[in-house]
């Protein structure tokens, strides 16, 4: 893996996208993150309704997919409560102190190399959920969820295997 990422694209099924916004709380009017959001399917979704985010933002390494994901946003005219963002999510630039749920895909090493941002920046109401990886350092998790379902990696989908959902509280992260 190049430095600077974090994880390869492997998409989020669509089956887990409810288990994710429900585990996570994700309630109307607050900020949600996907950090590596791929073609930020699930930064649309939290916008709609029952979740009906405030604001959803995605930070994606790859421009191909944000160049994408900002034409959809204008196309919508969601940018008041879209926003796309192309960029590292380890970069000291960007900020994520908002965040009531942050989603997170990525990898055990991009866990773990993740982890001290998200330390230093969430609020302790803040929550998140990681799928398939847990967070090093952080267990044990406040609760977890597992869902049958395929891995999509290149459009092509391998039959249905369990997926784990890890859902963290930082006030529990932060008073063990
Ligand atoms: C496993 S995919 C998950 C995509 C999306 N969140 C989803 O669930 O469908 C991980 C994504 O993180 C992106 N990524 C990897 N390292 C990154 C970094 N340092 N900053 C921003 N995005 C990164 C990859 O390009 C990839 O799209």
């Amino acid at each position: 893996m190049k430095k600077l990422q974090l994880a390869l694209y492997v998409k989020t099924p669509v089956q887990a996208y409810e288990t994710i916004l429900d585990l996570g709380e994700l309630k109307p009017g607050e900020v949600f993150y996907d950090l590596g959001a791929g073609n930020f399917d699930l930064v649309f979704r939290a916008v709609k309704p029952p979740y009906n985010a405030a604001r959803s933002v995605g930070i994606e390494l790859r421009r191909d997919l944000t160049t994408i994901a900002k034409e959809i946003v204008r196309r919508d005219d969601l940018e008041n409560r879209i926003k796309v963002i192309n960029g590292n999510v380890l970069s000291p630039k960007i900020d994520i102190s908002d965040a009531d749920l942050v989603y997170i895909y990525l990898s055990e090493e991009g866990n773990s190399r993740i982890r001290r941002k998200l330390e230093k920046q969430l609020k302790d109401e803040a929550r998140v959920v990681s799928y398939d990886f847990f967070m090093p350092n952080w267990s044990p998790y406040s609760d977890c969820k597992v869902v049958r379902a395929p891995i999509i990696f290149k459009g092509i989908a391998t039959p249905s295997v369990p997926h784990y959902f890890y859902l963290y509280r930082m006030n529990e992260v932060r008073r063990r």
